[in-house]
């Protein structure tokens, strides 16, 4: 009666031994963004905060940033296509400058962080999180269980904090008209002293879009 089993018992322990800790051993994969969301990530870059909504819209091939840096009325609108072109505004009516830029890059493709490092897990922002950092560039915190980003920060220490994050939620469309002030050749050759600080090296459309870049030249 013994005889029958052994290789029950020994099936056991090839399981125990070969199959689950390979399961185990995996290191989890961060979440591909959704399609479609708009989240409000609240900035900091070595003592000036921002306030950033995000609408990434992948089907549409448009992202949008707007950004305002705290107790500035100036809003800076960082509209970006998947085709390459960026263009970079402001709505004030006494602070009509636009910027169109070339950058030769599409939008991040919702699976942008594949292939990233897994460091483990950590607790920050009050969530615990897994962690992954990517090509050196960008520390990506995505907490556990809701599989929501948290935060993330980028090499030069920008920090994005993510305070609401809302899934399908798409803006209406006229919102992506830029100004027809873009349009006009004198505003777009003319640099702007208001958009360049912030759109320029450092930005957050700069280094988010870095990530691919660097990702493909690796
Ligand atoms: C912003 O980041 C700096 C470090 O770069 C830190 O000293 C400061 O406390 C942060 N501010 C907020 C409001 O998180
Ligand atoms: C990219 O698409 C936008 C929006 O449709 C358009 O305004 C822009 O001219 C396009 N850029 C190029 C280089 O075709």
């Amino acid at each position: 009666m013994s005889t029958p089993q052994k290789p029950l018992s020994l099936l056991t322990i090839f399981f125990f031994f070969f199959l689950s800790p390979s399961i185990s051993t995996n290191p989890p994969t961060p979440s591909p963004w959704p399609h479609q969301f708009h989240a409000l990530l609240f900035m900091n870059r070595t003592n000036t905060l921002q306030k950033l909504d995000l609408w990434y819209d992948w089907p549409n091939g448009r992202n949008f940033n707007i950004i305002q840096d705290q107790l500035n009325g100036v809003v800076k609108y960082d509209l970006e296509w998947n085709n390459g072109t960026s263009f970079m505004y402001t709505l004030d009516p006494y602070n009509k400058e636009c910027e169109v830029v070339h950058v030769g890059v599409g939008i991040l493709r919702p699976d942008w962080l594949e292939g990233g490092n897994y460091l483990g897990q950590e607790r920050v922002d009050n969530f615990l999180c897994n962690v992954w950092e990517k090509v050196d560039f960008i520390w990506y915190y995505e907490d556990v269980v809701t599989k929501r980003p948290v935060k993330w920060i980028f090499y030069t220490g920008y920090t994005a904090h993510v305070m609401t994050f809302e899934v399908g939620a798409v803006l209406d469309d006229p919102n992506w008209q830029a100004p027809l002030y873009c349009f006009s050749e004198a505003e777009k050759e003319r640099v702007s002293p208001i958009l360049e600080p912030a759109m320029k090296g450092g930005s957050f459309s700069r280094l988010m879009r870095g990530i691919d870049h660097t990702a493909d030249d690796m």
